[in-house]
Formats: C-alpha cells, sequence, structure tokens
C-alpha cells in the first residue's frame, strides 16, 4: 500500500486543481465500480451497488491540498502569494514549492528586525530562479503546492498532503475489500474537490446524492505531540471515530454503530474530539434534507506541514472498520 500512498501524496493537486489526483485514483478503482462520473466541480463519484435492501451512503475523502497562489510579480521576478487553505507562516522559510509545469521555488521571508519573529505570508515571496517578471516562468493566478519527498520509517509514514490523500487511500482499499465481499448498500464514494476552503465540492455531490448516511474520511490532530494541544488521540492507537469537532456534531447513531463494529471485530479505536475545523462530514450532514452523518479519521501528526505524519497500523484500522460498517447492516 505504501507504492500508492506514495504515488498520491507526491502528485500535484491544490484545491481547484486536482486533475491529476482524480486520473491516478480513477485508474486505481476502475475495476472495482459499477459507474463513475465526475461533476462540474471535479468530484468524482465512484458507485458500488447494493444488493437492493441497504441505504444510501455518501463517502467523501477529498483530493485536494492546502498550497499557494501567486498575487504578483515583482520587478526582479519574485513573486508574492496568497495561501490556499490553511497554510501557517512558520512552514514557509527554506522550504520548496512546485507549480503544475514542473517549476520548482523556494520560498523565502522578507529581512525582519526581529530574528526570532515569524512574519506573515504577505512578507514571504517565492524565488523560481527569474530575474524579471519577462523571464518568469509562472505568472498570477498559478497555484503551486509544498514539495516534499514521502518516506516510511517503521509504521510511521511522513508527507506533505497525507491530508488527505491517505483518506483517499482509505476509500481506495475500502471499494476494493467492498468488491470482494459485497454489500447491501448502495455506496457512493465520493474523491472530493475544494475541502480546504471551505468543504465546497462535498457540499454539492451530496446536494445532488442526498445520501441517508455520509461517512467523511479525514485525518485529525493528535493530542501526544511534545507540548501539544491536549487531546485524547493518540497516533499508532487505532481508528479515531468522530464525536465532535468545530463544524459538526456526529450523528450519536452512526457513533454507536461505529464503535459496536470496531468492537465485534476488533479493531483498534479511539473517540475523537477535536476542538477546531472540520470535515467533509460537516457539508453532507447539513446537504439537501440532511444526512446521519460521521468521520472516521486517521491520526495525524503536524498536520498542514510539509510532513504530516500517519501510522499505517491506524491506516489499517480505518479501512478494516469502514469495510465492517458498509458491509453490513445499518440500525442506526
Ligand atoms: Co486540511
Ligand atoms: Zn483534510
Amino acid at each position: 500500500m505504501n507504492d500508492l500512498i506514495e504515488k498520491l501524496v507526491t502528485t500535484y493537486g491544490p484545491s481547484g486543481f486536482e486533475g491529476n489526483v482524480r486520473d491516478i485514483i480513477r485508474a486505481e478503482i476502475e475495476a472495482y465500480a459499477d459507474n463513475i462520473t465526475t461533476d462540474p466541480m471535479g468530484n468524482l463519484i465512484v458507485h458500488k451497488k447494493g444488493d437492493g435492501s441497504g441505504l444510501k451512503v455518501m463517502i467523501a475523502a477529498h483530493m485536494d491540498e492546502i498550497g499557494v497562489m501567486v498575487t504578483h510579480i515583482t520587478d526582479k521576478g519574485y513573486l508574492r502569494f496568497t495561501n490556499i487553505g490553511g497554510v501557517g507562516a512558520r512552514t514557509l522559510s527554506g522550504n520548496r514549492v512546485l507549480f503544475e509545469n514542473g517549476t520548482i521555488g523556494v520560498v523565502y521571508g522578507d529581512r525582519n528586525t526581529n530574528a526570532t519573529a515569524v512574519s506573515g505570508l504577505d512578507k514571504h515571496y517565492i524565488d523560481v530562479g527569474a530575474t524579471s517578471k519577462a523571464d518568469c516562468p509562472v505568472g498570477v493566478g498559478d497555484a503551486a503546492v509544498f514539495q516534499r519527498d514521502f518516506f516510511a520509517q517503521g509504521t510511521r509514514l511522513t508527507s506533505k498532503a497525507m491530508d488527505d490523500r491517505i483518506g483517499c487511500v482509505v476509500a481506495i482499499e475500502t471499494l476494493k475489500r467492498l468488491a470482494a465481499t459485497g454489500t447491501p448498500h448502495e455506496v457512493y464514494f465520493v474523491f472530493s474537490t475544494q475541502e480546504e476552503v471551505g468543504v465546497r465540492g462535498a457540499q454539492t455531490a451530496a446536494n445532488a446524492l442526498t445520501p441517508d448516511v455520509g461517512i467523511a474520511l479525514d485525518v485529525t490532530l493528535t493530542g501526544d505531540m511534545h507540548e501539544g494541544v491536549e487531546m485524547a488521540v493518540e497516533l499508532g492507537a487505532g481508528a479515531a471515530i468522530k464525536a465532535k469537532d468545530a463544524g459538526m456534531i456526529s450523528h450519536v447513531g452512526l457513533v454507536r454503530l461505529m464503535k459496536k463494529r470496531a468492537a465485534e471485530a476488533n479493531i483498534a479505536h479511539q473517540i475523537e474530539v477535536l476542538a477546531g475545523g472540520t470535515t467533509d462530514a460537516r457539508a453532507m450532514q447539513i446537504a439537501g434534507p440532511g444526512s446521519a452523518a460521521g468521520c472516521i479519521s486517521i491520526p495525524c501528526r503536524y498536520v498542514h506541514s510539509q510532513s504530516e505524519t500517519v501510522d499505517s497500523r491506524d491506516v489499517e484500522a480505518c479501512i478494516a472498520l469502514l469495510t465492517e460498517v458498509l458491509r453490513q447492516e445499518m440500525p442506526l
């Protein structure tokens, strides 16, 4: 599975520019799907048919990653930029960004008289080796993502864009297993767009599908970082079943069912309460007439940095839990 993870996390796909990621996922799942469509927002919608006795279930994992977009080019060929999604100023200086045309830029901060202070994004620039506006290989409106290799060290997997390509991997692997086990439900795996800028792709997809149940697959923070946030989720302790985040309270019956299925199948799991942030589950919960929404989260350290770190045992637990939930009846 690490090969698929590496392929997905190293692919260029900032919010609004998910095409390359979509192509890889489509090729990966084609043999296991009953129907595949792409909607105007760019969502990849993959239908796995049920036996007619179950519910309509939407699974959402977002294809997009955070990035930057060029706003202005100085006379000397330096690029000013704005953020696409939650980019922290602390993650910038000395790092590199990759544009769709292959151009790589070095990010650095303007001179700061306070050497230990971190300036805002507007006081940073990208150096793509140009010396003037005229010889700049990229232009205003072009988007870039962070450039960083994938590496595996024991069970720990580190890369940029684990948020949320690792959720896409959980969806892909679950679809493959369901193709073998069968499911009573009409399952729509939605590989969504523009989550990082406000869960936009999942919103239109959920409005169109009007599912009975919506389950998002996304990363969550952990409470086990050095001097980090106080939170009950730990890396390596299993699939995180979301109870609440800043945008949603999970459907209580769905949370109960996830815990039950995890216990029955001996799948390591933990309960997640995330103080900030939200996921595609929020969009699914309040789309159309509403749905019973929840989220299976992959614990992740250093979210929205270039070294987002997950544990392969947690990834496996998330796949196992989603498969158990989907292959059986869903009494909510
Ligand atoms: Co994110
Ligand atoms: Zn995410």
